[in-house]
């Protein structure tokens, strides 16, 4: 069948990389993807929410599934555009409608949602900009740190934690007097901080029933040692040692089966990537947030762990046929490593040369914001590339991705130096 991706960061490529491979793949395209996608795919100059432009393409190309990577064209309503359309709404797509999508587009909603089905997750209250007044008031009587978060989509700048009540009434101000975030600060959330470890689960599901995808653990901060400001992530690894079985036990019984059967209860139909972000709690799990759309560079790590084909496991949930399916899993352990422009999570630069691309052994090189001129393949974003290695050990898959990152080259390239050091060293 032909198949068209939507997106073009380094989760499009790693999703493209593991498609092509599948011998029910004929033609696979990506609309609009990077100078990475375009070696195991054929891009396609479309943008993301072009969603008429999108619905023509896939008529034209017959595709017989369309993969949504990114959350804006979901939120947006890319799959309630095609079921609209007689032409289009056979297609089957992996991603949820814009009912569905709202467990990431509002965490207004997505906190209702997890209260309402008893799903763990860290107490908050919402105000909106009517009730500025009343929320500065209960943060006096919060106790710090105080974590505030925008209700709608902010690209990943949403959340901040205050380390005082002032900060936090001074940051309430902002967010919601002064629409720091636009529309998605016209509600805030003021929620109680967890202290923890971090991971993240991802389920496929067809509504009904679901496989559990490897679990990952990414690396916000652009600084080694988590300095620094936040990024869209700077590298992910796989397994995630403190998630043994009796903790996934629970995060499968008290989170993803509530959440299925609450979306059921709530007539949301669902048929994509849930990813769960979790707090581990002294081995408790809570719900940080709900995606829904796998990570970026989580999906690069977790891809490189599933021996499964991909497309008959994507395609049985467009079709509402996961029930028995199940994944094949590799044992090996996954290290991405994010290679960023210099300035990034700043302002940075486009267009340097990008060197080395062509020696890698060990690892493989997935690109995010990149692009192919004349002159070669130029940085064409802030995270540039996505370096997976993969190893029998942690230690071993570290060093692959690492030695593959020494080779590579531009001016000013920015990664960090200790992604996975923190689990080599659990509990030591
Ligand atoms: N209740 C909380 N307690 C402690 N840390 C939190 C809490 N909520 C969010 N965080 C931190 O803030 C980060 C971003 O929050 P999240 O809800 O994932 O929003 P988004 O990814 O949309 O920016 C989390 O990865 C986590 O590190
Ligand atoms: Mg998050």
């Amino acid at each position: 069948m032909n198949i068209l991706i939507i997106g073009s960061g380094g989760r499009e490529h790693a999703l493209a990389w593991k498609i092509s491979q599948s011998p029910h793949c004929e033609k696979l395209f990506v609309a609009p993807g990077n100078a990475g996608t375009s070696q195991v795919a054929e891009n396609v100059a479309l943008r993301v929410d072009d969603f008429s432009g999108l619905g023509r393409f896939c008529v034209d190309r017959q595709i017989g599934l369309v993969v949504i990577g990114p959350e804006v064209p979901l939120v947006k309503g890319l799959r309630d555009y095609f079921e609209a359309q007689p032409d289009l709404h056979n297609i089957p797509i992996v991603g949820p409608g814009h009912s569905g999508a709202r467990l990431e587009g509002s965490k207004d909603f997505s906190k209702a949602f997890m209260v309402r089905h008893g799903i763990p997750t860290a107490q908050a209250r919402t105000f909106t900009a009517a009730e500025l007044d009343e929320g500065l008031q209960y943060l006096a009587g919060q106790q710090p740190p105080i974590v505030l978060k925008a209700d709608g989509l902010a690209a990943g700048k949403g959340v901040v934690i205050c380390a005082t009540v002032a900060e936090a009434q001074q940051e309430l101000r902002e967010m919601l007097g002064e629409r720091k975030f636009g529309d998605a600060s016209a509600k805030v959330l003021v929620e109680q901080f967890l202290t923890g470890i971090e991971l993240s689960v991802f389920i496929l599901t067809d509504g009904k029933d679901y496989v559990v995808l490897p679990e990952a653990k990414d690396y916000k901060r652009i600084g080694d040692g988590d300095a620094g400001p936040n990024t869209g992530g700077m590298g992910s690894v796989s397994p995630v040692v403190f998630a043994d079985s009796t903790f996934l036990k629970k995060v499968e019984q008290r989170v993803i089966e509530p959440t299925l059967s609450g979306l059921q209860q709530e007539n949301i139909p669902y048929r994509g990537f849930i990813f769960i972000g979790l707090m581990n709690v002294k081995g408790e799990p809570f719900v940080i947030e709900y995606n829904a759309r796998m990570g970026d560079p989580e999906t690069q790590s977790v891809m490189s762990r599933i021996d499964s084909d991909w497309v008959e496991v994507l395609s049985a949930c467009a079709k509402g046929e996961l029930a028995g399916k199940k994944l094949k899993i590799s044992d090996e352990f996954a290290v991405t490593v994010v290679m960023a422009a210099e300035g990034y999570p700043g302002d940075y630069a486009k267009g340097q040369i990008i060197t080395g691309l062509a020696s890698t052994t060990d690892a493989r090189v997935f690109h995010a914001g990149t692009r192919q001129t004349d002159e070669g393949v130029v940085t064409d974003g802030g995270r540039v590339l996505a370096v997976t290695g993969k190893g029998a050990s942690l230690d071993e898959a570290r060093q692959r991705a690492y030695r593959t990152v020494a080779g590579i080259h531009w001016p000013g390239a920015q990664y960090r130096k200790d992604i996975g050091l923190d689990l080599i060293n659990f509990g030591k």
